[in-house]
């Protein structure tokens, strides 16, 4: 993309995005919850479409002239129910947490009770923090990750959930590097007669792709993000059993929004039809393979890993042992000058603050789109451990930097 046309009318705008591009291809990004988009996704979410309104779903629209966003529409939601195996699929979320909220509208009350992880111990803001709607709406209450495993504690849920009576369990999570038993959590639901709300924001292609477990047809409420693992543009989606599709779609529009973002559906429905190709499958297992790869190079550099490895996406290494004088603050900005740009990010039992905790929270996703295999992802795990043994050492950075670079070259993202 040019940015010709930006640069005859915003010269700032079009430095900033030429900068945007500039940076994701000379940086590593190791945000566990980013991805980089196919140019023809990106040409999607471009298109004309963001000038439609569309109000209301294909086919029953308040506006005229939706033909061809209720074709887009359509391939969007077919797409997704060939992914994921749903029954109904909402594809106007503008994100996870507005596709969160539209569960949540769609079947609670204010005040209604809700049980989810723990931030701290890798929930998100919108299960029901303080400073989100979530936590402003409901009444919510959190589980923990065990103490001494970092695995959950599905005994341990279904145990608070008979104390609390919740009128929704939330699983699914920003920072578990643990593959979820989704039937576990449901049977927790089941037994105060609570729905269940899976986030896979994260997880949504190692998802479709088969390789982790599948929540859709176990828990009522399947929801997620869209440009996560599957790789199909910013946005959220609601999957759902037909019997909740009509409070599901009310919920969302005219509930929670009001026109659909038609080029982001646009953006979802392309980067869908990519994740059906067999080559996806391919990237997912490569992307978990990779994590794994991380895990282990991390840990051969006296990391502590919570979980003590992974089987997704992300690491989350928690620096108290290992580095006691390191937040993971200091580890992200070290990291960010060599040119990995992950973050930090609290572990289960944090002793320091949610601004500045004690972890790094590492992903391979997007160095997986640009064509890293083990042997990439090793001097990655590498460099991470150099610079993380040495905060502060300009000298280990120009020579970390230097190996940076020449990844960065010889796999770019955009062109
Ligand atoms: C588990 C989970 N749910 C929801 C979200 C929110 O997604 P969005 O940023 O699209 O609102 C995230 C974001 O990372 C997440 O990790």
């Amino acid at each position: 993309m040019s940015y010709d046309e930006v640069r005859e009318v915003d010269e700032a705008v079009a430095a900033a995005l030429e900068g945007e591009r500039e940076r994701q291809n000379d940086t590593l990004a190791m945000i566990a919850s980013e991805n980089h988009v196919s140019e023809a996704v990106l040409e999607a979410q471009g298109s004309e479409l963001t000038n439609k309104y569309a109000e209301g779903y294909p086919g029953e629209r308040y506006y005229g002239g939706c033909e061809f966003a209720d074709e887009v529409e359509t391939l969007a939601i077919e797409r997704a129910k060939a992914l994921w195996g749903a029954e109904h699929v909402n594809v106007q979320p503008h994100s996870g947490s507005s596709a969160n909220l539209g569960v949540y509208l769609a079947v609670l009350e204010p005040g209604d009770k809700i049980l989810s992880l723990d931030l701290t111990h890798g929930g998100h803001l919108s299960h029901g923090h303080q400073a989100n709607f979530a936590g402003q709406l409901f009444d919510v209450e959190h589980y923990e990750v065990d103490a001494e495993t970092g695995y959950l504690d599905y005994e341990g849920i279904r145990e608070q959930a008979e104390e609390f009576e919740p009128d929704i369990v939330v699983s699914g999570f920003s920072a578990y590097p643990r593959e979820v038993e989704w039937e576990r959590i449901q049977a927790a639901a089941d037994a105060v007669d609570a729905y269940h709300m899976a986030d896979i924001a994260h997880i949504t292609g190692l998802v479709a792709a088969d390789v982790h477990s599948s929540p859709v047809g176990v828990a009522d409420f399947v929801t997620g993000s869209t440009h996560k693992t599957i790789r199909a543009g910013r946005g959220g989606i609601i999957m759902c059993r037909e019997e909740y599709a009509d409070a599901v779609d009310s919920a969302v529009f005219p509930g929670a929004q009001g026109g659909p973002l038609m080029h982001n559906i646009a953006g979802k429905a392309v980067g869908f039809e990519e994740a059906l190709q067999p080559e996806f499958e391919e990237y997912a297992e490569q992307v978990v393979e990779n994590a794994e790869v991380l895990a282990e190079t991390l840990q051969g550099h006296g990391f502590s890993l919570v979980s003590g490895g992974t089987d997704t996406h992300l690491v989350l290494a928690d620096l108290r042992e290992s580095h006691p004088d390191t937040t993971g603050g200091d580890a992200e900005e070290a990291l960010e000058e060599v040119g990995i740009v992950l973050n930090a990010n609290t572990v289960p039992g944090e002793t320091r603050s949610a601004f500045n905790p004690s972890g790094i929270r590492a992903g391979t996703p997007c160095l997986t789109t640009r064509g890293f295999g083990p042997e990439e992802i090793e001097i990655v795990g590498d460099c991470i451990a150099k610079v993380v043994d040495n905060v502060g050492d300009e000298e280990v950075y120009a020579e970390v930097s230097e190996t940076v670079d020449e990844l960065c070259a010889e796999y770019p993202v955009y062109g």
